[in-house]
């Protein structure tokens, strides 16, 4: 069967690799053999990210995008088509969160999330899939979903609104793009400290988090490695197009 994970040669980008968890996943790819963009806002992190990344044998580069402007996106993709020639692999994983209560959420706030999280990865996806397309790039497309996307979280409203249409995007794009041979799929992680929600995570919320987690802990980010790898790599996933893969401990097969 030969290494089934083995991702050489194929070039990945991670939009949001500066995150905690894009980082993570970014590192997975590139330890399979993967060359990979790391995007982030914050340029320090990603550049943090890159040189581990390098320091390990890989092959990285880091670059500054904003997806919530469509210029932005314009302007990383042909940066990275000049430095990498095009992508094999796409990782949209940034993320904003909020804990406002519904009757105090006020449109700005709304937008702000909707437009990272949802209208941003929908341009995203837009101008690198384009380009895939007009190079007949096959390849894997990865969506950071989120537990709320199935069954609302409590008080984080917009995010979870946002995440369930990350899922509808995913399932629409599995269609759309299945005869270019571009597969879309999500990971749904749980729960793992991280910036976007640090704020949330008062201590009771964590218990409640920890009774409705089987496993009765937080998730590692490395622990989200393997998933990505096996949705990035062609060999192992060839057929899965349109799937959300949770990555939760269990806290999506529980109710009380
Ligand atoms: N941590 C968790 O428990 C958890 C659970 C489920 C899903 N997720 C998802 O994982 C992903 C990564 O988040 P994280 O938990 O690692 O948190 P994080 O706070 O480390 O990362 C959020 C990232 O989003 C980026 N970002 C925000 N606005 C952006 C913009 N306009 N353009 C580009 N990047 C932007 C930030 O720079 C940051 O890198 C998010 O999609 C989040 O919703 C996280």
């Amino acid at each position: 069967m030969g290494n089934l994970f083995d991702l050489t040669g194929k070039t990945a980008v991670a939009i949001g690799g500066n995150s905690v968890l894009g980082a993570s996943i970014a590192k997975g790819l590139a330890a399979q053999g993967a060359k990979i963009a790391i995007v982030g806002r914050n340029m320090e992190k990603a550049e943090a990210v890159t040189k581990e990344i390098i320091e390990n044998g890989g092959e990285a580069k880091s670059f500054q995008g904003d997806v919530s402007s469509r210029e932005s996106i314009e302007k990383l993709a042909s940066e990275i088509e000049a430095w990498s020639g095009g992508w094999d692999i796409l990782l949209n994983a940034p993320g904003k969160n909020s804990a406002t209560p519904f009757f105090e959420l006020e449109m700005e706030e709304w937008d702000d999330i909707m437009d990272v999280n949802l209208k941003g990865l929908v341009f995203t996806i837009q101008t690198f899939a384009k380009r895939m397309v007009e190079q007949e790039r096959k390849g894997s497309i990865i969506n950071i979903s989120s537990v709320s996307s199935t069954t609302p979280l409590s008080k984080v409203f917009t995010y979870s609104a946002s995440k369930a249409g990350v899922n509808s995007v995913t399932q629409f794009l599995a269609k759309e793009f299945a005869p270019y041979g571009i597969r879309v799929n999500a990971i749904i992680p749980g729960f793992f400290p991280a910036e976007q929600n640090r704020k949330i995570l008062s201590k009771d919320r964590i218990e409640s988090i920890m009774n409705h987690t089987p496993m009765n802990r937080f998730g590692e980010p490395e622990e989200l490695q393997g998933a990505a790898v096996y949705l990035a790599s062609d060999k192992a996933s060839g057929f899965v197009t349109g799937t959300f893969l949770r990555v939760d401990g269990g806290f999506g097969s529980m109710t009380i």
